[in-house]
């Protein structure tokens, strides 16, 4: 993808909520029908240390974020860059790190080995986000869980951010303390409420009216889902079932990636 030109309407789509909500999972559903769509070349970014998107779309990337933050760190240690050629060599090595396949990219954050370097590398995930998106139609994130991410800006350039909740009060209390945050920190222009493991269409409008947030749709509990992620499958081969169809009709078919 190293030289293409940059396109116009780069989408950049994240996937936030509480820990457990199911925000891996409809990212890797979403995943699944963008791959299979007309609608331009797409990056999906596991924006999460614990590299759950990578082992449910079977991507797993040689080099991360990490890698790179790590390979910055020597080049300074060593004095064998100058600043100059460091900005211009963390584009370059952003774009290296992609993994490319069809009509779908690839990028993992990966995971430090301390605990201090999170902040390093939220850092260079904003620049990662913010130099790559323009060269792609949609860019999709699947967020580490709580508000963290969003508060340290690192979703500084989402155009649209997809809530995920489950059925209990505290999920919904975490998307809203979400929503605030970025209602500072973020400039988006589309915000939704998805509520996963709904039992229906009432539930789910119940749910949501218990926050400010605008419901953009709900997901049955699926045994299709389980199944895959018990075996480890990869989601980008998951057949027409419940939670696939769900995703579609709420996120893809409502327009709100419009
Ligand atoms: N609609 C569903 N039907 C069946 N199982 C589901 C559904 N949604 C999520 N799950 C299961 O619930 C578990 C948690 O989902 P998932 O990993 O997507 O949550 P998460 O928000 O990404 O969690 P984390 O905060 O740890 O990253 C997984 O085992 C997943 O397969
Ligand atoms: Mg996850």
């Amino acid at each position: 993808m190293a030289g293409e030109e940059p396109r116009g309407a780069n989408r950049v789509v994240a996937v936030c909520g509480k820990g457990g909500v199911g925000k891996t999972t409809v990212s890797a559903l979403l995943s699944c029908l963008l791959s299979n769509n007309s609608g331009g070349k797409v990056l999906v970014v596991d924006a999460d240390p614990a590299v759950g998107l990578g082992m449910a779309l079977s991507r797993f990337p040689e080099r991360t974020v990490n890698d790179v933050r790590k390979e910055i760190i020597s080049a300074v240690r060593e004095h064998s860059t100058d600043s100059v050629d460091l900005a211009a060599s963390v584009d370059y090595k952003m774009m290296e790190i992609v993994v490319d396949a069809g009509n779908l990219a690839f990028l993992s954050v990966g995971r430090p080995e301390e605990e201090g370097c999170y902040c390093q590398l939220n850092t260079l995930l904003r620049e990662a986000v913010e130099a790559l998106s323009s060269h792609f139609d949609l860019t999709l994130i699947d967020a580490e869980a709580g508000v963290e991410q969003v508060n340290r800006r690192v979703m500084r350039s989402v155009s649209h951010l997809l809530l995920v909740s489950d059925t209990t009060l505290k999920a919904l209390r975490v998307a809203e303390s979400i929503r605030k945050v970025a209602d500072d920190a973020v400039d988006y222009r589309k915000l939704g409420l998805i509520v996963n493991r709904a039992r229906g269409e009432d539930d789910a409008r119940q749910l949501a009216s218990r926050t400010g947030l605008p419901l953009l749709g709900w997901i049955p509990e699926d045994d299709t889902v389980r199944e895959f992620d018990a075996d480890a499958r990869s989601f980008l081969e998951i057949p027409s079932c419940p939670a696939l169809e769900a995703v579609r009709s709420c996120i893809l078919d409502s327009g709100f990636l419009s």
